[in-house]
């Protein structure tokens, strides 16, 4: 070994530094200069007995002035390695956020559970609460209590679903308006959405599931013009302040008397077009001042009260509004309809 082999391999080293991208190859350097066994720069010093004499200082101080070269520019560098190693991990650590968020995919309310609240906000705003009754109903309230004995046609198997002889499936909402006069004195407020079944094949316009909206008020003094009043304050709010409300002489037993409850036609405002059959009104429900009969069953005196009930398909609402012309679209949860809502 020469002075001059030992420049070159300070050079040599200087090459190999720059090729160090991490903390093991920088290991490998370190073995291929450093190690105690087989490092270049080491086997190099072992060699200087070998020199002639004069030669020997200087190989020395040179041999061990790279080596200390070599140390410390392998130990900056592994500094250096080990702090950017830090930085990568604590970049891949932290939650960046500036990005743009992922929204989970939010769910769409039914058109029926949107008219419904809507029916709901429009008459609490009037002071009214909102009531619950069973689905499964005994013959009793759906029928009895008002007003329809036994015997009537009302009350025929081949439009009600029976369970067992006194229970059936509710075919309207009116036996809530028997079960909170039973629980409650006047004055009452009430409104009443749900559920209702009959034996209809499901088809365009019929299902025999569908939803009504019953309405109940009994105080001193209530007269035809409130029922009319609400109704076409109500309907002004749902449809839009021009729509007409008509009511139509009718008959229910427990109303007395009774009335059919149209609007003006939404869609052609009364000129008559294919929705209202050329007629330009729309019927909505029935409605009509409480059978003093009813008063009878609740414990209320007919003496001092009176009142006004009407009851409406929801789901005919539903469609008017949202111009929906088949039935079966509201209860076949195809995503497709649904995702429009
Ligand atoms: N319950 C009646 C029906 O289902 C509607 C109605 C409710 C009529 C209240 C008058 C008063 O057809």
């Amino acid at each position: 070994m020469s002075l001059d082999s030992l420049r070159l391999l300070g050079k040599q080293f200087d090459q190999d530094k720059k090729s160090i991208a991490d903390r093991a190859g920088l290991e490998e350097i370190r073995v291929r200069y450093l190690s105690r066994k087989s490092g270049r720069l080491t086997l190099a010093l072992r060699s200087l007995g070998q020199l002639p004499k004069n030669e020997r200082r200087d190989f020395g101080r040179l041999g061990n002035e790279l080596r200390q070269r070599i140390e410390s520019d392998l130990a900056a560098l592994e500094t250096r390695l080990a702090a950017g190693e830090d930085t990568v991990r604590v970049r891949s650590d932290v939650l960046d956020v500036t990005l743009p968020g992922f929204s989970p995919p939010l769910g769409h309310r039914h058109p029926i559970t949107l008219v419904r609240e809507e029916m709901e906000r429009i008459f609490i705003a009037m002071g009214y609460t909102v009531e619950d009754g069973p689905e499964i109903e005994t013959a009793y309230y759906n029928f009895e209590a008002l007003n329809i004995p036994e015997g009537h046609p009302a009350r025929d198997e081949s439009d009600t679903f029976y369970i067992c002889d006194g229970v059936l499936l509710r075919t309207h909402t009116s036996p809530v308006q028997v079960r909170t006069m039973e629980r409650q004195r006047p004055p009452v407020r009430i409104v009443c959405p749900g559920r209702v079944f009959r034996r209809d094949d499901l088809d365009a316009t019929h299902s025999p599931m569908f939803h009504q909206f019953e309405g109940l008020v009994v105080d001193e003094g209530i007269t035809f013009g409130d029922l009319k009043g609400t109704l076409e304050l109500f309907h002004r709010e749902f449809f839009g302040e021009d729509t007409r409300t008509r009511f139509r002489p009718s008959y229910f037993p427990f109303t007395e008397p009774s009335a059919e409850v149209d609007i003006s036609c939404i869609f052609c405002r009364e000129k008559g077009c294919r929705v209202c059959k050329q007629t330009g009104w729309i019927e909505l429900g029935g409605s009509g001042m409480v059978n003093p009969a009813l008063y009878g069953f609740v414990g209320y005196d007919p003496e001092r009260y009176s009142g006004f009930a009407f009851g409406g398909g929801i789901d005919r609402y539903a469609m008017l509004k949202y111009r929906i012309n088949d039935i079966p679209m509201l209860f076949q949860n195809d995503f497709r309809f649904l995702e429009q809502f």
